[in-house]
């Protein structure tokens, strides 16, 4: 199956891209008025008919749904193509408008690509394998801090309806956010989304043309895309896209649903906290207290069901990281019924593997964890295929920050090599990590066969994990307790 869509990415990728070079050359072309503020120009029906006759050339049993000409059904999957997303963008000679070409079969959406000429950027997807700009793996953003956030979004300038519902969240949007920004593209403003360049999208009353491909590339690289807080269709039906990376959603979500006054907050099924090593003594670490306050904060907020701490003992501690947290939840005033305690692993990646046996694969899971911990965090959940956004407590600023920071650019990439390696093996990152810690044991074991002490095997250990960070550029002494 997956070789059979990789065709039909190629495939939108070639057609994607001579439209693309037809478009970026045009010396001219005519323009009209399709309704008020919604021009069509030559340009869109003649990149169309090229993608249309590219495409159903090569695949003639598939169906072909543009935005330019009418629908025509087919016996296999069926083409979703707007031939030039920001056509208005494109008249007016501004160099953002993209072309968007997507494949679903069986209802569901599972290759897409989306184009800009004018940047010469290839963005792609495909269903379970991850999203790419020009061929490199890509991520949404990692930050949860709303303070820090860019959100593209626009004035829906065409529908007085969703105008004003748009005109009614922009206040709250500007003193909430960092800043917004408005492209002209609905396909590029979710690329942007799956590229970590901003950190969320919102619009209202768009067509599937529109995101068919771009939404598969957010969820690909990552991130959520819903229908806005309060809406009963989903996005594929109403076009209200909601569209964040996993850090951002929670509470860009409750912020918009406040704002609007009569959408629900998000009620997730339960919230996950993630442990923290504790103090030599077993007392818990501050980065632990902050996550335990964050948690009892955003339990209260949703009355979520279930509370789950996890984190199992670190050497030399006779504690383990759930027990005591779940001691801290109950002094914090949450009654026990709510909280399970069933995962005490120590890897991230255990305990979510763990939370989803608990939970299954629909339950919706708010994650807690320190901020510069959740992008790895959320990211072992989508691996896993648990779902889950992201809920930050914030590091506050000070040495230890900087320090935490570092550390976790230096996992990220050290799980950019490993995923790198899996592909090579083509394996899974579950297998992998099994892999990974198999191999850890055993040349633990192989060391103290041979008369080393537990102690002289930390230090070596150690040592090799500081060259390792020299190597790649860090400052060793980030991993410094
Ligand atoms: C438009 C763009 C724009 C969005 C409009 C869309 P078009 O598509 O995506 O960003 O705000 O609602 O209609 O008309 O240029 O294909
Ligand atoms: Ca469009
Ligand atoms: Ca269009």
């Amino acid at each position: 199956m997956a070789s059979e869509w990789q065709d039909r990415l190629d495939a939108a990728c070639e057609a994607a891209k001579k439209a693309g070079a037809f478009l970026k050359d045009i010396p001219s072309f005519s323009v009209e008025h399709k309704a008020a503020n919604d021009y069509v120009t030559d340009a869109d029906r003649q990149s169309e008919e090229m993608i249309r006759s590219f495409l159903l050339e090569r695949y003639p049993s598939d169906g072909f749904l543009g935005e330019e000409e009418s629908e025509t059904s087919g016996r296999t999957g069926r083409w979703i193509v707007d031939p030039i997303d920001g056509t208005t963008n494109f008249v007016k000679g501004l160099p953002l408008y993209t072309v968007s070409i997507a494949y679903e079969t069986q209802g569901r959406i599972v290759a897409g690509c989306v184009y800009c000429p004018p940047l010469d950027e290839m963005y792609t997807a495909m269903e379970g394998q991850g999203a790419c700009l020009n061929g490199k793996p890509m991520h949404t953003s990692g930050n949860p801090v709303l303070r820090d956030a860019v959100v593209g979004m626009s004035f829906a300038h065409r529908h007085e309806d969703a105008g004003k519902r748009m005109m009614h969240v922009l206040p709250a949007m500007r003193s909430a956010l960092s800043d917004m920004r408005r492209l002209g593209s609905a396909a590029l403003d979710l690329c942007f989304v799956a590229c970590g360049r901003y950190d969320a999208f919102l619009e209202l009353h768009l067509y599937l043309y529109d995101i068919a491909a771009g939404a598969l590339i957010v969820r690909e690289a990552g991130g959520i895309v819903t229908s806005w807080p309060g809406d009963k269709e989903k996005v594929e039906e109403n076009g209200n896209v909601f569209a964040a990376s996993a850090a951002i959603y929670g509470g860009l979500y409750d912020m918009i649903a406040r704002a609007e006054g009569n959408g629900e907050t998000l009620k997730p099924d339960a919230i996950i906290v993630l442990g923290h090593r504790l103090n030599p003594d077993n007392t818990p670490s501050d980065d632990l207290k902050r996550r335990i306050d964050k948690t009892v904060e955003y339990w209260k907020e949703t009355g979520c069901p279930v509370v789950m701490p996890c984190g199992g003992k670190t050497r030399g501690r006779t504690r383990t990281e759930a027990e005591v947290m779940k001691e801290m939840l109950l002094e914090r005033g949450m009654p026990e019924k709510v909280i399970k305690l069933e995962n005490e692993s120590r890897t991230t990646g255990e305990n979510i593997r763990n939370a989803l046996k608990l939970l299954g694969k629909d339950a919706l899971v708010a994650l807690v964890t320190a901020d510069y911990h959740l992008e790895s965090a959320l990211m072992d959940c989508k691996e896993y295929g648990l779902k889950a956004y992201g809920v930050g407590a914030v590091t506050p600023e000070g040495p230890y920050r900087e320090k935490v920071y570092a550390q976790a650019a230096f996992m990220k990439r050290m799980r950019e090599e490993r995923r790198a390696q899996a592909e090579k093996l083509g394996i899974s990152m579950e297998e992998m990590d099994r892999r990974f810690m198999e191999e850890r044991r055993a040349a633990h074991d192989r060391a103290i066969a041979s008369g080393m002490t537990e102690e002289e095997f930390m230090q070596k250990s150690f040592a090799a994990m500081k060259q390792r960070l020299r190597d790649m550029g860090f400052d060793p002494s980030v991993m410094e307790d």
